[in-house]
């Protein structure tokens, strides 16, 4: 019999909190422990009693309280959580989180436990799209911790927008998501190449693109939470490197492309979500390029791509090719697909908000070699990754 898990969910002071009870009462009737932690202004909206029925526990709203099971409550609920689950999530919790503070119970114990934190924000529109708020949400995904998108609508405070807390089921899904067996990646090596190219010009200039990585490091992640081995061959960002993935720096196109045909006989999986610049200087002045009165004309030759030369020698890996395009999206995309004899193709339109570089989220069609075309909607890179990876193990 499977041993019963144990969610711990946050309560913080948002108007959605009445929405918690409704996701505490799945969660029992899904046969999960549930012990709820309510912060001050979570307990100005809804009563903690609400919760203590709903959880068969008592509720724990202060770091010095001697009602609940443990001795020390902080670290006894951080340690018995299989998962940590904040809904709603303010701006507040969430830059608390952000900077490591741990001035009650919630906050406490996000520190204290080592269990998967999922972040449910909501708030109103204006706050979540703010810089502030978004710097510190990237923040929290860059440490791992999983942040389910508010959903779009109509809010408490009258306005309509993104902001809404998602409904308890979905909330509920990601949690059985996040608690699923991660191994269905075990035992494989996926390959990604992530990340922009550096094409030197001179000693201080270069040619580059806007990729941040967070597309190639979210496949990362991803593939390690389902048990792969990951080979992260990325160009220069300043992301911190995904705990756990063997990560090899490389700058030029031709540095990436040796690196990931050095490292693809141990592959089973390749996938290529660098931007790799296809054009190099001819020739790299060895002194910084001196300003003249005229035009200055830069000659560019051909680099290696990268797909095709690992098509050359696929074997029976899965490949998975991305396609950032700006025009004629699936049309573009399905020639590169055969090109490269990829398996999968990620086509996004980087024209579109939310989609392509340097954001959290993407929006993309996954091409499949029968010619289907499956359209997502805006998602997480996470999620995004996740999609991908559930097609690539049905390959496998
Ligand atoms: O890094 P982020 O800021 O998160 O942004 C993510 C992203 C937009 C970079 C990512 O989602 C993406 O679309 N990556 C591929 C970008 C790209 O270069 O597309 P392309 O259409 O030029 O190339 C098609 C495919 O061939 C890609 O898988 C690419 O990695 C690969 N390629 C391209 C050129 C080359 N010389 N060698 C290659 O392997």
């Amino acid at each position: 019999m499977e041993a019963t898990r144990t969610i711990v969910v946050g309560v913080t002071g948002g108007i959605a909190a009445y929405k918690s009870a409704e996701l505490v009462s799945r969660l029992r009737k899904e046969g999960f422990a549930v012990h709820v932690i309510m912060t001050r202004n979570a307990c100005r909206f809804v009563a903690p009693l609400t919760f203590r029925t709903l959880s068969g526990n008592p509720v724990l709203c202060d770091t010095f309280e001697e009602d609940g099971p443990w001795a020390v409550q902080h670290v006894g609920v951080a340690e018995a959580a299989d998962l940590l689950v904040i809904a709603p999530a303010t701006a507040n919790i969430i830059a608390k989180m952000a900077h490591g503070l741990a001035d009650d119970l919630l906050s406490t114990v996000v520190l204290a436990t080592a269990a998967p934190v999922l972040v449910v924000p909501s708030m109103n529109s204006t706050m979540l799209v703010s810089a502030v708020v978004q710097e510190n949400l990237r923040t929290l995904r860059q440490r791992g911790v999983t942040i389910l998108e508010p959903a779009e609508g109509e809010l408490a405070c009258g306005v309509s927008g993104p902001g809404r807390l998602p409904e308890p089921a979905d909330i509920v899904a990601r949690i059985r998501e996040l608690l699923a067996p991660a191994a269905d990646l075990a035992g494989k090596t996926v390959l990604i190449t992530s990340g922009p190219t550096q094409e030197d010009i001179d000693p201080v200039r270069f040619i580059t693109n806007r990729s941040s990585g967070k597309m190639g490091f979210a496949l990362a992640r991803q593939a390690l939470r389902r048990g792969a081995r990951v080979l992260l061959v990325s160009g220069p960002t300043a992301l911190p490197a995904p705990a756990g993935a063997e990560v090899f720096w490389v700058r030029s196109a031709r540095d990436m492309c040796a690196r990931t045909l050095e490292l693809l006989p141990q592959s089973d999986v390749v996938i290529g979500a660098a931007a790799v610049a296809d054009y190099r200087p001819r020739h790299v002045s060895r002194q910084k390029v001196k300003k003249g009165d005229g035009e200055l004309h830069i000659e560019l030759e051909r680099n290696p791509d990268i797909l095709a030369e690992v098509a050359r020698c696929k074997g029976a890996r899965v490949t998975v090719g991305f396609a950032a395009e700006t025009e004629d999206v699936l049309a573009n995309a399905r020639v590169k697909m055969e090109k490269k004899k990829l398996d999968l193709l990620v086509a996004n339109d980087v024209t579109m908000e939310g989609a392509g570089f340097g954001v959290d989220t993407n929006v993309a069609t996954i091409l499949s070699p029968d010619g289907r075309a499956e359209s997502l909607p805006r998602m997480s890179k996470e999620q995004l990754a996740d999609e991908i990876l559930d097609r690539v193990v049905a390959l496998l």
